[in-house]
């Protein structure tokens, strides 16, 4: 019975590992329609998944094409880094920002948002390669601090934490589950490029 778990689990490693190869981390400094599509399925699709990101259930088309359009602009404004992880067929999995557009006395610091990986796609790497491509390009916007707020006890914690993202505490009640359910906060901060 050891044998076969531990057959299975090689077999499971291989199959993660051979997704990560086939995964390709690029900026996007305009969102197109191919883009818009994509980055809307696997916002939908985290937010049915019941990841508080912003958005209630229900959650619609509507609301994440127009979240994706204001992003879009604000890009065109040079305000945030858009990343994606793409499939070698160019079908997006994941996403994540640096908002840049900060007061005039923070200009060194960065908020990271939307790590945002598919249901189908996770436990492959995915997060991690989105989240250290983002760190490399903040610093590469001469960024040395960023700062994010991640739903306390979730899967994106023990990323940040992985990582070497600096735990400040919990704000309890601070946003609400899809559901409507309250649900904390934590406050992570991580010095980039020194
Ligand atoms: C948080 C989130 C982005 C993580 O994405 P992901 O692609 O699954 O992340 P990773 O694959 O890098 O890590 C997930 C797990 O897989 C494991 N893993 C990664 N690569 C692996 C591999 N090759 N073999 C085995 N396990 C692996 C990691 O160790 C991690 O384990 P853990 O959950 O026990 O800590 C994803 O869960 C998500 O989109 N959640 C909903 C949205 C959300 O809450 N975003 C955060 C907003 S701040």
């Amino acid at each position: 019975m050891a044998a076969m778990l531990a057959d299975v689990e090689v077999g499971m490693r291989c199959a993660v590992n051979d997704v990560m190869k086939a995964i390709t981390v690029r900026r996007v400094e305009a969102i197109g329609a191919q883009e818009l599509a994509g980055l809307t399925r696997v916002l939908i699709d985290c937010v049915e998944g019941g990841a508080s990101v912003s958005f209630m259930w229900p959650m619609t088309t509507a609301k994440a094409d127009a979240y994706w359009a204001g992003v879009d602009a604000s890009l065109k404004r040079h305000e945030r880094i858009l990343l994606v992880a793409e499939t070698s067929e160019g079908g997006i999995v994941g996403t994540v920002q640096v908002l840049l557009n900060l007061p005039e006395n923070q200009p060194h610091r960065g908020d990271l948002a939307k790590l945002l990986v598919a249901r189908s796609a996770r436990g492959a790497g995915i997060g991690a390669a989105l989240l250290a491509a983002a760190e490399k390009a903040a610093v590469d916007a001469g960024r040395t601090l960023l700062v994010l707020d991640t739903v306390t006890g979730s899967p994106a914690e023990r990323i940040y934490v992985r990582h070497g993202w600096q735990r400040c505490g919990e704000i309890p009640e601070y946003a609400l589950w899809p559901d409507g359910r309250p649900c904390p906060t934590t406050i992570f901060y991580k010095f980039v490029g020194k």
